[in-house]
């Protein structure tokens, strides 16, 4: 009984350890966004007859990356969450419901080419806005959509930004990239 309590408490405190590590480190904590935000984040999608591959950059617990592959089956999901225990937690879950559809690596954005994405999906914060623009416009295909989560790109115009009836009038910012990519192979 000794053993067994010690384990869970080292477990929960190493977890919580974790997931504080890697909110200071990438500026964000792992905060799932709203339900109702999920869903005006899905009719996005759904109004950009999306296709293809959409990628979501910093996945968190999976709220959006399922929903995503569960709304769009015929698209391929790629998910990238550095952080451990969030990571840890949506491959559990994608073996429980089998989500075929969803790819979910462990992995800093950042260090990932996104030239192969249709769509790019987001909720980060403002600091890492600012460094991911000039890595989206010069990875990014022409035409390719991006959807963000109340961040806007700082000098991106957006196509449209939408107002989410919630609390804080969520903004989701809907941009289509007008830049010819420069990388597009590893
Ligand atoms: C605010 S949460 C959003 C989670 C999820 N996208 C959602 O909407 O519910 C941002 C997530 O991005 C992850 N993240 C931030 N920077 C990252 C990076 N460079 N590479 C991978 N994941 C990152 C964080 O660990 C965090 O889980």
């Amino acid at each position: 009984m000794i053993i067994l309590s010690t384990l869970i408490i080292s477990t929960v405190v190493c977890s919580g350890i974790s997931i504080v590590f890697y909110s200071l480190y990438n500026g964000i904590s792992p905060m799932p966004t709203s339900s109702k935000v999920k869903h005006q984040v899905l009719d996005v999608l759904s109004e950009n007859e999306t296709q293809g591959t959409i990628y979501e950059l910093g996945s968190g617990w999976g709220t959006l990356a399922f929903a995503i592959a569960k709304r769009f089956p015929k698209c391929q999901v790629i998910a990238y969450e550095n952080s451990l225990v969030p990571y840890i937690y949506t491959q559990i879950y994608k073996f429980f419901i089998r989500t075929n559809n969803l790819n979910i690596k462990r992995e800093n954005f950042f260090n990932a080419l996104l030239s192969q994405a249709n769509t790019i999906v987001c909720y980060l914060s403002t600091d890492i806005m600012v460094r991911l623009q000039p890595k989206l416009a010069s990875e990014l295909q022409k035409e390719t959509l991006v959807v963000t989560n109340t961040f806007a790109l700082p000098s991106w115009t957006p196509q449209q930004t939408i107002e989410t009836e919630d609390l804080y009038r969520t903004k989701i910012h809907i941009y289509v990239n007008q830049n010819k990519a420069k990388k597009n192979r590893r």
